[in-house]
This record gives C-alpha cells, structure tokens and sequence, in this order.
C-alpha cells in the first residue's frame, strides 16, 4: 500500500482522480515521451513522485525539475523524496502565480498527471492558457490519460495552436492509459 496517496486520495478523491500511483510502465512511458535530459521541466500533478522517479532516471537533473502539486502534503512528502528538486505546493489553475518565473517560455517540457477528466471545462482552459505561456514555440506538453479519447480535445488543442499525437498506450497500469505529446503546430520536427 502507498500511504501518501491512499490518504492523499480519502483526502480528496475528486482531485486526485486515480486509485492508485501510476504504474512503473506508465511512468517510464512518460518520461521517455518527454526526453528529459538537459531540459527545463515542470511536472504538474506529481502525486507521489512516479514520474519524478522515472524523470530522474530518464536523465534529468534534480536541478532542472520543478514540481507542482496541490496537496499539501503531498507536497511536503515529495520535498523529502526527492532532495535538490524544487517543489511547490500551489494550484494548476494559477501556476503563474504561484511560480514566479519571468513567466515567458519558461519550461522545455510541461509533464502533466492532472486528471483532466475531473476537470471542469472553464477549469482546464485556464490551466492550459498558463502552460501553453510557460512554453515556447518548441515546448512539449507530456500528459496521460485513462480516456480512450485524447485528454485535450481537438478543438481546443486548435484553440491553444496545438497538435495532440498518442506516443504509447500502457496496459500495465491501473487502469490503462495511454500518453500524449502536444506541441505547436508550427514545430517542424513533431514527428521525433
Ligand atoms: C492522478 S494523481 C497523480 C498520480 C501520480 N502520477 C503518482 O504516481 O502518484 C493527480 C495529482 O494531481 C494533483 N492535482 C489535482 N489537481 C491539481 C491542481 N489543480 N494543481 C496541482 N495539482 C493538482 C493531485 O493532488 C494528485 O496528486
């Protein structure tokens, strides 16, 4: 059992939106989708750290990796997991806010475990508004989800200038999942 989600998650069922962590499987999909070596990451939903775990072990550097989690104690939980990475406990809603960069193209790389699904449609376009403005024209949104639809519709990926391309579908997981990449449509090299 993994206690910090099992309480995470009777904390707060609806925001947490999965029943378990993500399965190893799932998490090395994501972050080999994200290729996150030398790259400027921000991880959004981190939960217990599966991804981070499997971000680090993809080749990231503590240093590179910002990690935004809503619960607080998950938040301070993964401070202590994972020593040198910078963790805030902030809202996805207001992520610009809540990490104070000279916002602009701030990240290589938003990698994101936020169950869109749950998500209130006014909800996820603020959330996305403010990670498509924390990416530049070459960032990559990584995100995964349980649906067999893509986690962005099309209509708004064309709203935000972005494409949406399935990279892995991961049988191992509880439930399955399958991961996506998005990037702007301007980038040439969508295909890599
Ligand atoms: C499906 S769980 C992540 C599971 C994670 N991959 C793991 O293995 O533990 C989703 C996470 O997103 C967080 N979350 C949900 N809404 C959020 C928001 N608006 N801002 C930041 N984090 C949020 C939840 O607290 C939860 O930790």
């Amino acid at each position: 059992m993994n206690q910090p989600f099992v309480l995470a998650l009777l904390r707060n069922p609806r925001q947490i939106g999965a029943v378990v962590p993500s399965s190893q499987s799932l998490a090395r999909a994501m972050a080999i989708a994200a290729a996150p070596s030398g790259k400027r990451i921000l991880e959004i939903g981190p939960g217990t750290g599966a991804i981070t775990k499997a971000l680090l072990a993809e080749g990231a550097s503590p240093e590179q990796l910002c990690l935004l989690e809503r619960d607080d104690r998950l938040a301070a939980y993964l401070t202590r997991k994972f020593p040198g990475v910078r963790v805030i406990n902030g809202d996805a809603r207001s992520i610009t806010d809540t990490i104070q960069p000279k916002a602009h193209s701030y990240f290589d790389i938003v990698i994101s475990s936020l169950p869109l699904l749950n998500v209130k449609e006014a909800d996820k376009i603020v959330i996305l508004e403010q990670i498509f403005s924390l990416l530049d024209q070459q960032g990559l949104l990584v995100q995964y989800t349980y649906s067999a639809k893509a986690p962005i519709s099309p209509s708004l990926a064309n709203r935000f200038g972005v494409k949406g391309e399935r990279t892995a579908m991961i049988f191992r997981n509880l439930p399955p999942a399958s991961v996506w990449k998005y990037r702007y449509f301007s980038y040439r090299d969508f295909q890599n």
